[in-house]
């Protein structure tokens, strides 16, 4: 048996290769990191916390910080409670603007770049304001 354009085929079984294990090449690596990217909640603001948390602890905000939103936009555009959520002792508006990234001012190094790896894109700033950032 002879094999016509056995050099075609051969490439075509190398790129189909290539491209099988793309998936574990890009992930090289990361293994350790997999639960999160490297974020950083060392904003201004967050450093002048005495008591450096969130409005809730760290492991049910990770899970559930889309919640909290939601419960605070119920809050302030249904019930009109404008209440303010007290952290470390410092009052924070229960808003997205006002509230989250006030602490959370640095949105690409924070909230961009998580979703950009478990890429989810909120809506939200359509319409809210974003922070302005500082590029360092
Ligand atoms: C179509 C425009 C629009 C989009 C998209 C939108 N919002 Fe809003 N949001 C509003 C408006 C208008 C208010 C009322 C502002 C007020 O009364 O202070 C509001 C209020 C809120 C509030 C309470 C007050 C404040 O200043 O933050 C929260 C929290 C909130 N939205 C979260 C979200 C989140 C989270 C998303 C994305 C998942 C989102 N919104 C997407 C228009 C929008
Ligand atoms: C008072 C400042 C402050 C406010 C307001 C605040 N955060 Fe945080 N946030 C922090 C700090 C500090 C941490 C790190 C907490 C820790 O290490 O225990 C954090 C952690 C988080 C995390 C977990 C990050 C990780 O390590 O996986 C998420 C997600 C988050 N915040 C989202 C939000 C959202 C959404 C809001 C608004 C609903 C918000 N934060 C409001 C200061 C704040
Ligand atoms: C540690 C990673 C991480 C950080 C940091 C983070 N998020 Fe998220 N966010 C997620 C994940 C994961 C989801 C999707 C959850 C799901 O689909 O159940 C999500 C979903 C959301 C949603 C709902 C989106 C939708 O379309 O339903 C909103 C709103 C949101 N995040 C806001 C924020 C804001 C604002 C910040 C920064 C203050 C932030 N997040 C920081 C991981 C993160």
């Amino acid at each position: 048996m002879k094999i016509y354009n056995g050099g075609k085929i051969f490439i075509g079984l190398l790129v189909f290769a290539v491209l099988a294990a793309s998936p574990f090449i890009f992930n090289m690596g990361k293994s350790k990191t997999a639960e999160k990217p490297d974020i950083r909640i060392d904003t201004p603001e967050i450093l002048k916390l005495e008591d450096k948390k969130c409005v809730a602890p760290r492991e049910q905000m990770r899970a559930t910080h889309m919640k909290v939103l939601d419960s605070w936009r119920d809050a302030v555009v249904r019930n009109d409670d404008r209440s303010p959520v007290l952290v470390s002792g410092r009052q924070y508006d229960k808003s997205l603007q006002n509230g989250c990234m006030k602490c959370h001012s640095n949105k690409e190094e924070f909230c961009d770049k998580c979703h950009a790896y478990v890429e989810v894109k909120p809506t939200c700033w359509e319409c809210h304001i974003e922070p302005k950032e500082k590029k360092s």
